[in-house]
């Protein structure tokens, strides 16, 4: 299984990528997977393994956890990382469907392009739901999580079209950003949890195609006002969801407390809770938002906002 390479071609949007929706359809059906090829059976997670590669997980700067702690640490970020896709995955799917519905009658394969897409993120939920259940059936002790996902789904859903859309767009982009860069020659990682990030990566690979031309679409039905505010609300997705991580940093650094049975000075909380959630910034916002495919998009939408957006992500770094 291999996804293709997707050739542009003629589009009426200056200045964005050209994609197709025929070829976008024809990639992501030649990738074709099951949950069940990845999890289950004998097919489990195994804890003597790192889950996310060290850039993502930033776990070695901290002195204080011996190996055995920091690996730990590795896993319950890795849960993490099931667990806040899964999340977004929830307001991606009726988002998706939302927009393809009004057009059922249009073109084909934009009709069953988008619908394939729906299909592949209910899939994503699911595999991040049974890769969870395996997680919590042997890590050994409780990882509480931020939510509920249907409250941050929401909040998220009562923003404007353009900004969700641009926030699917960053989610897509990051997601091959991660296994490009830091997943796929990485050997240290655990057999399941890789071929996991390899699947959606797979998948995704496509929907980061048809998310730019759900932009184009949405930005082409928007008021000059709509389009002036869209990188703005984009960025208050951000903020809510950056709230979100920080919360979740402080809930990590209590699921180490339990799964290590053992207690840490203030200095040493302190210490944990810079480094972590800088890293689980970079992971969730500032690889997407410095995404330079993404930025294409964001300039597109609003002249200026590639300059605005690379500076912010420096934060995120
Ligand atoms: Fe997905
Ligand atoms: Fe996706």
């Amino acid at each position: 299984m291999q996804t293709a390479t997707i050739a542009p071609t003629m589009s009426e949007a200056p200045g964005l990528p050209k994609y197709e929706f025929s070829a976008i359809l024809a990639a992501s059906e030649r990738v074709n997977w099951r949950v069940e090829d990845l999890i289950g059976g004998d097919k489990r997670l195994d804890f003597s393994k790192p889950f996310l590669p060290e850039s993502l997980a930033r776990v070695e700067p901290l002195a204080f956890l011996s190996a055995k702690e920091r690996r730990i640490l590795n896993q319950i970020r890795g849960h993490d990382y099931l667990y806040i896709f899964g999340l977004v995955e929830e307001f991606i799917l009726p988002f998706v469907l939302d927009h393809a519905r009004p057009a059922l009658h249009g073109n084909d394969a934009r009709v069953r392009a988008f619908l394939k897409f729906a299909g592949e993120e209910a899939k994503h939920i699911d595999l991040f739901k049974r890769f969870r259940e395996d997680f919590l059936q042997s890590f050994g002790s409780p990882c509480e999580v931020i939510g509920p996902p249907e409250a941050i789904s929401q909040a998220v859903l009562s923003k404007h079209p353009l900004a969700i859309a641009l926030v699917i767009l960053h989610i897509e982009w990051m997601t091959q950003r991660h296994f490009v860069d830091s997943i796929v020659n990485d050997e240290k990682l655990d057999a399941q949890f890789k071929s996991l990030l390899k699947h959606h990566w797979m998948e995704e690979a496509q929907h980061a195609k048809l998310d730019t031309l759900m932009v184009q679409a949405i930005f082409e039905g928007s008021t000059e006002e709509e389009r002036a505010k869209a990188i703005d609300g984009y960025l208050e997705i951000g903020s809510m969801l950056d709230a979100g991580l920080a919360q979740q940093v402080k809930l990590d650094f209590e699921s180490l407390k339990r799964a290590t049975g053992r207690g840490f000075t203030q200095e040493e909380f302190e210490w944990f809770h810079e480094v972590q959630l800088q890293a689980t910034r970079w992971t969730f916002l500032g690889s997407g938002m410095s995404h330079k495919n993404f930025l294409d998009v964001a300039e597109f939408v609003q002249k200026g906002s590639m300059a605005r957006l690379e500076t912010i992500a420096q934060l995120f770094s």
